[in-house]
């Protein structure tokens, strides 16, 4: 009771936070500083652009010496260029890119930006990133490249980009995840990949991942998996590979360090005794709304620490008798 209302009231004063935070940034927008189509904000540290047309143009003399944030938005058919960012402004972290049809990003152009943490470019339509699009962004953390119709993304596109910690692809359309295309992010530790339209994870795909804990590949188009793919990303905690059609998998799942598995809403058909057994560290699998006809009794013996266990909607032909090491997961039939 007395929690309960505690926490009521503590979300109260946050939200109230919150609001004044709102309004002090509202009131420090207004720098009465109106340059064509971009305007400062935040005492010069935020530059809002719309509408331009920088074709062959830079946008290095509008910014100020103080801009620690771009946001360009709603400008059709540009170009981002390596000029675009003459001379070059080091405080620039944040770069916003966004609601910009038919936009185009050539190789290097962020080069004059080597501080840049983090880079969003969301809903435009932008169908192809290039190699070294990102070359000389040795300090980025996050680059999001959300809704915006990717479908080639070539060879070494994320070349140089050494510290990401973070890349988000969700809602494009691209077919394949080719090899080697992540191979210099050795960094990374989250990648979503969910909403596109992938059909194929090549072999490996995963390259040079060796830091990856993350990988969301829900909603996509998959029928087939080769567990070795997996074999490139050795501590791999939680994998999504729900929303899928997967018919087949090829291999044992092998990752040692895996706890969460969700392979729910897919096309699976039986469940063998060692497709599981070597992930010692597992903690939740999910098959449900599967065709799962039968599991071998043995298919989770060795799997100490599962805690739940999801087997719900599958075409089951006789009752499911499974043996456990220690105590049981908590199941759901
Ligand atoms: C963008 O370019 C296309 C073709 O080059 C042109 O038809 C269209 O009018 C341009 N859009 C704007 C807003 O400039
Ligand atoms: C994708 O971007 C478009 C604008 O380009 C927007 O209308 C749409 O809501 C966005 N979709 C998602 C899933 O964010
Ligand atoms: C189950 O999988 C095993 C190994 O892939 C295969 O030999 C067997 O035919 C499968 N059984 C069914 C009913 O699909
Ligand atoms: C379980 O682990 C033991 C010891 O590592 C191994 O011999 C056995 O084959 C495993 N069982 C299954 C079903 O994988």
């Amino acid at each position: 009771m007395m929690d309960a209302r505690r926490s009521a009231m503590s979300r109260i004063i946050s939200v109230w936070c919150l609001s004044m935070v709102t309004l002090v940034l509202a009131a420090a927008g207004d720098d009465g500083q109106q340059l064509n189509d971009c305007s400062f904000s935040m005492k010069k540290q935020i530059l809002t652009c719309e509408r331009i047309a920088l074709k062959d143009s830079n946008i290095g003399n509008t910014i100020g010496t103080a801009t620690q944030m771009l946001v360009i938005r709603r400008s059709a058919n540009l170009t981002i260029t390596p000029g675009f960012h003459s001379p070059p402004f080091r405080l620039l972290t944040s770069y916003h890119l966004t609601e910009c049809p038919d936009l185009q990003v050539s190789p290097f152009s962020f080069q004059q930006l080597p501080n840049l943490k983090y880079i969003k470019i969301i809903d435009n339509t932008y169908t192809t990133v290039a190699s070294n699009t990102f070359y000389g962004l040795v300090n980025l953390e996050v680059l999001s490249l959300n809704n915006n119709s990717i479908n080639t993304i070539e060879t070494d596109a994320f070349n140089g980009l050494s510290s990401l910690e973070t890349l988000e692809l969700t809602h494009n359309n691209f077919k394949t995840v080719s090899a080697h295309v992540f191979a210099s992010l050795h960094n990374l530790r989250s990648l979503f990949l969910y909403h596109n339209n992938i059909e194929v994870l090549e072999d490996d795909c995963l390259f040079g991942l060796s830091n990856l804990n993350v990988l969301d590949l829900t909603y996509n188009r998959i029928t087939r998996i080769k567990t070795a793919v997996f074999d490139a990303a050795p501590v791999l905690t939680q994998l999504y590979l729900s929303f899928n059609q997967i018919e087949t998998v090829e291999g044992d799942f092998t990752s040692e360090k895996l706890e969460f598995l969700y392979l729910q809403n897919n096309k699976l058909r039986n469940v063998t005794d060692t497709l599981f057994n070597s992930l010692v560290n597992l903690v939740d699998v999910d098959l449900s709304r599967n065709k799962i006809t039968s599991f071998a009794p043995d298919a989770f013996i060795n799997l100490t620490r599962l805690n739940n266990l999801n087997y719900k909607d599958n075409n089951l032909e006789r009752p499911v008798h499974l043996q456990f090491a220690d105590k049981p997961p908590l199941i759901t039939s």
